[in-house]
């Protein structure tokens, strides 16, 4: 935990049906070009706004992960799975972006959401990512922009710009593929890993 964790007593904003509109899953979900039988591991999954639509997409031969540090999170997300009658395709696991216990090779895909702001040690999270992920995988990292102020959204002063995250992911060998605008405050940055 640091100064910009977003809190669990805070968890109600993540559920604001508002965020549909100006943060909508199905935009992530076309630009990630997910299909059904994928497996994702959602890091810093949250309350899992975007676990449970992207368990939806992959359908029930696919799998999604949902990984936070924060127990009461991942608590909350319990009751929201079920409430839609069990826990189907997703998994939940209490784990740090550094080390998440997920096993080796097991993610086709790992979302990033809101999370990238939060972080301390980009190499060592990315060196998690790497081992995490299949050979063809890729990491979508989704922040919050830094041309516009909040409300919504963390302090200007804790947010990451899209640029930025491209050249940490340079910086450590990962191809970045696509960057753009998502949603209505949003960036999402794609990138292979590391050949
Ligand atoms: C702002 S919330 C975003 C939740 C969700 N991805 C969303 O967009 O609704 C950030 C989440 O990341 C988690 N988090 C922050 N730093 C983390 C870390 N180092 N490892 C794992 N989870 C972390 C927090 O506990 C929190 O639940």
């Amino acid at each position: 935990m640091n100064e910009r964790t977003f809190r669990a007593e805070n968890a109600q904003v993540l559920e604001d049906p508002e965020r549909l509109v100006w943060l909508p899953p199905d935009e992530v979900i076309t630009a990630l070009a997910l299909r059904t039988g994928m497996n994702v591991v959602d890091v810093g999954a949250g309350t899992g706004y975007f676990s449970i639509p992207i368990a939806d997409a992959v359908g029930a031969g696919g799998r999604v992960t949902a990984v936070d540090m924060q127990r009461e999170m991942l608590d909350l997300l319990a009751g929201k799975i079920k409430k839609r009658g069990g826990p189907g395709n997703i998994g939940l696991v209490q784990g740090e972006a550094t080390a998440t216990g997920v096993s080796a090779g097991a993610a086709d895909i790992v979302l990033m959401a809101n999370v990238w702001h939060e972080l301390d040690d980009y190499p060592a999270v990315l060196a998690e990512m790497n081992r995490v992920l299949v050979p063809e995988g890729v990491l979508a990292v989704l922040d919050w922009r830094t041309d516009q102020e909040p409300p919504p959204g963390p302090p200007s002063g804790h947010r990451v710009s899209a640029r930025a995250v491209g050249r940490d992911l340079s910086d450590n060998g990962w191809s970045v593929s696509d960057t753009r605008d998502i949603g209505r405050y949003s960036y999402l940055v794609i990138a292979g890993i590391p050949q």
